[in-house]
């Protein structure tokens, strides 16, 4: 696993994130989480907007959003040459225990059904197929929610 530097987004980071979300999370299609709308979380206080750093390099970000008794992950990704280095499984199980201190109970996240590598990843976290969602997406590809409970442990 590689050595990265965990921290919270700051408005300076939105840029970067927005462009990598739209070439990694949203390719082809009208990006939902524009500069404004990453901004936006960033300066929410029912988000959570973590950052994964390699030296000073931003290889990774996730987005998580409290609900009632959960948190919801509406974005996450990892730049290509740093994939499969244990990059996101850190960024997970910070925002994990995170949303667990806050009092969460579970976590839930949508995932392109065709996204069979991100499927994968969450299923080695430990997250179960709960749902699809049928044209979820706007280009009308189907999700599939995942859920996990935060209860037995935040990092497996
Ligand atoms: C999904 C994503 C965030 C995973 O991040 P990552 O840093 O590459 O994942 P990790 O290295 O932490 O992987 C942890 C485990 O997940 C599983 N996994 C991750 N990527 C996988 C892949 N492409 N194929 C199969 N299993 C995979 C493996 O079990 C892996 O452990 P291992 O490498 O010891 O076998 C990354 O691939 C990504 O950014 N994809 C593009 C954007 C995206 O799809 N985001 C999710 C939208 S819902």
């Amino acid at each position: 696993m590689i050595a990265v530097k965990l921290e919270p987004a700051r408005i300076r980071d939105a840029a970067a994130i927005a462009a990598l979300s739209k070439r990694l999370v949203e390719p082809g299609v009208a990006p939902a989480w524009t500069l404004s709308r990453v901004e936006r979380a960033i300066r929410n206080p029912d988000c959570r907007v973590l950052i994964a750093r390699i030296n000073q390099d931003l290889v990774g970000f996730a987005l998580l959003e409290f609900e009632d008794l959960g948190a919801h992950l509406n974005l996450l990704a990892v730049s290509p040459n740093q994939q499969r280095k244990g990059v996101g499984r850190q960024l997970m199980h910070a925002l994990q225990a995170h949303a667990l201190e806050l009092g969460a109970t579970r976590m839930t996240l949508e995932c392109r059904a065709s996204n069979t590598s991100a499927l994968r990843f969450y299923d080695s976290l430990g997250y179960e197929q709960i749902r699809i969602l049928p044209r979820y997406y706007e280009d009308h590809e189907e999700a599939v929610r995942l859920e996990r409970s935060l209860q037995d442990s935040v990092t497996s």
